[in-house]
């Protein structure tokens, strides 16, 4: 795998690794393209595996790579950010289905969100549910998860949707740890 630095002065959560080649660096929250026709097939969709070298992620960071033409936020939780989604219960959320393909027909309790029984890995497609921007990272927006700028949409430290007019959970892909340090996606 190659990657590439995004210009100084933009954000660390926006670096993005790419799987062949050309690092792509998006900047704010562009509106990521949605067209059906430039996505790929189903098919294709179905036998495309990446994997992703974690073993530099330090606690409290992120890194995002993109997948499947979205980029996919690959968070190691603070134990503060672990406890706070933790403590949230299912009732207070709008969404409250996991919307983990890992998981399917869950709630969405934190331990139902994450990859890890302790919580510390947590990777969801980055793509706010509202109308498609690229939410900002690093514990942003009243719930110290994400927050989408575009119309003021507030996730938690699990990716809940919490205030703003997303109506789902950010969505978490098909996923799983190949070994310590690496996570294979799809
Ligand atoms: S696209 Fe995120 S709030 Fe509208």
């Amino acid at each position: 795998m190659s990657h590439a630095d995004e210009p100084a002065g933009s954000r660390r959560d926006f670096l993005y690794y790419a799987t062949a080649g050309a690092g792509v660096v998006a900047t704010g929250a562009a509106v990521w393209p949605l067209i059906n026709q430039m996505n790929p097939s189903a098919d294709v969709e179905a036998m495309a595996s990446i994997y992703v070298d974690v073993s530099a992620v330090a606690v409290g960071t992120q890194l995002t790579v993109k997948y499947m033409g979205k980029p996919v936020f690959i968070r190691r939780r603070s134990t503060k950010e672990i406890e706070s989604a933790r403590a949230t219960a299912v009732a207070d959320l709008p969404d409250q289905s996991a919307e983990n393909l890992n998981k399917p027909n869950t709630d969405a309790s934190d331990v139902n969100r994450t990859m890890d029984e302790a919580g510390e890995w947590l990777l969801m497609i980055g793509v706010c549910t509202h109308l498609g921007c690229v939410p900002i990272g690093n514990e942003a927006g009243d719930f110290g998860g994400w927050f989408c700028p575009c119309h003021g949409s507030h996730y938690d430290s699990a990716g809940r949707i919490r205030k703003g007019p997303a109506p789902r959970n950010l969505p978490i892909p098909l996923a799983v740890f190949e070994n310590a340090s690496t996570i294979k996606l799809g």
